[in-house]
């Protein structure tokens, strides 16, 4: 069969992401451009900042892809492209960028969901297997699917309020750490110990989660200690809200793999990098003899490659969009 060469484009938020991958699974060459720095001054992403940063280095970055592959616009099959959800203004320069490729060397354009991209991240990693469970979590979603076959999207539960990332990030503002905040209360969990015993949320027989009330415990505990003069210790909280985050993630997941009878689960999203998460689903997986599939850390946070590989799926399916493609800040996964 005549190998496919997807070139994908990805800028939902603040990376500016150009990739090429073939048949969905061979990473040929990825350039993210984080603006990562240039946030944190802010203490978060200033979408207006954003959008002004993709028109600025979106044609370097996709020149930059196409010399590290060595290959060139003749080669490639179809252009990928995040379409949504995402920050709007960011979301449509890369919809512009693909639809202006698209246009100019008559290639199909492919409209990719940024979450089927973070679900296929883990396509790069091994081929996936169904049918399986997909525990999505990120700065802006946290959803368990079920996945009967590729590109098949069955949503059995997710986020009642806040996303998880959203609530790392938010925890390690009331705390003091610096943007983006997920990471490096990660790092400070692993030096702490679960002292503080903050409750499970919503530990109920759903699948739904909600991260608002543990966030607002946080800062409360934050602001009653500071109003008696005590001081807290900051690696101990993050340890206990990640016990309590990590706790109750793996429980709905591992009960969703039984009761669905399905032995395959793949994470997804940029909190799939939490080391407290990837080490207590290695274990339970192991002694429930699940195949588990995480992201290498690079395919956790956003970036083209991962959109390359949906979108080799979405193109074998025969999804196409026209010249007049809009970016959409929402969508639900389909
Ligand atoms: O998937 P992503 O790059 O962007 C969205 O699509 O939202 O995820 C970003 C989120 C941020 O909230 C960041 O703090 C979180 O992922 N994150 C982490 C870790 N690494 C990234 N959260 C917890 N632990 C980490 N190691
Ligand atoms: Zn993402």
């Amino acid at each position: 069969m005549k190998d496919v060469y997807i070139l994908a484009i990805e800028s939902s938020c603040d990376e500016t992401s150009v990739s090429i991958i073939r048949n969905g699974c061979d990473e040929i060459a990825t350039v993210v451009l984080s603006q990562m720095d240039m946030h944190a001054n802010f203490g978060g992403v200033v979408p207006e900042v954003a959008s002004r940063m993709h028109i600025e280095n979106i044609t370097m970055v996709l020149e930059e892809c196409l010399n590290k592959a060595d290959l060139d616009m003749t080669d490639i099959d179809a252009i990928a492209v995040t379409y949504g959800p995402g920050l709007i203004g960011s979301l449509l320069i890369g919809v512009q960028a693909a639809k202006t490729l698209a246009y100019l060397y008559n290639k199909p354009l492919v409209p990719v969901h940024h979450i089927a991209g973070h679900i296929y991240a883990n396509n790069l990693e091994k081929p996936l297997s169904f049918p399986l469970i997909a525990l999505v979590v990120s700065g802006g979603h946290t959803d368990l699917i079920y996945m009967e076959e590729d590109y098949s999207f069955k949503r059995i539960g997710g986020t009642l309020d806040d996303a998880v990332g959203e609530a790392y990030d938010k925890v390690a503002r009331v705390v003091g750490l610096s943007y983006p905040g997920g990471p490096i209360v990660d790092k400070k969990a692993h030096e702490g110990k679960n002292t503080y015993h903050l409750p499970l949320p919503l530990n109920d027989d759903s699948y739904d989660f909600s991260f608002s009330g543990i966030k607002s415990a946080v800062i409360n505990l934050v602001h009653n200690e500071k109003q008696r003069g005590n001081v807290i210790n900051v690696e101990n909280l993050c340890a206990s809200f990640q016990h309590s985050v990590v706790e109750i993630l793996t429980k709905k997941t591992m009960r969703a793999l039984k009761e669905f009878g399905v032995n395959n689960l793949i994470v997804a999203g940029g909190v799939a990098a939490n080391k407290g998460l990837r080490e207590k689903l290695t274990s339970l997986c192991s002694e429930e003899n699940i195949n588990l599939i995480i992201p290498s850390m690079k395919h956790c946070t956003d970036n083209a490659a991962m959109i390359g590989a949906a979108g080799y799926y979405a193109y074998k399916l025969g999804r196409r969009a026209n010249l007049d493609l809009n970016a959409k800040a929402n969508d639900a996964l389909q």
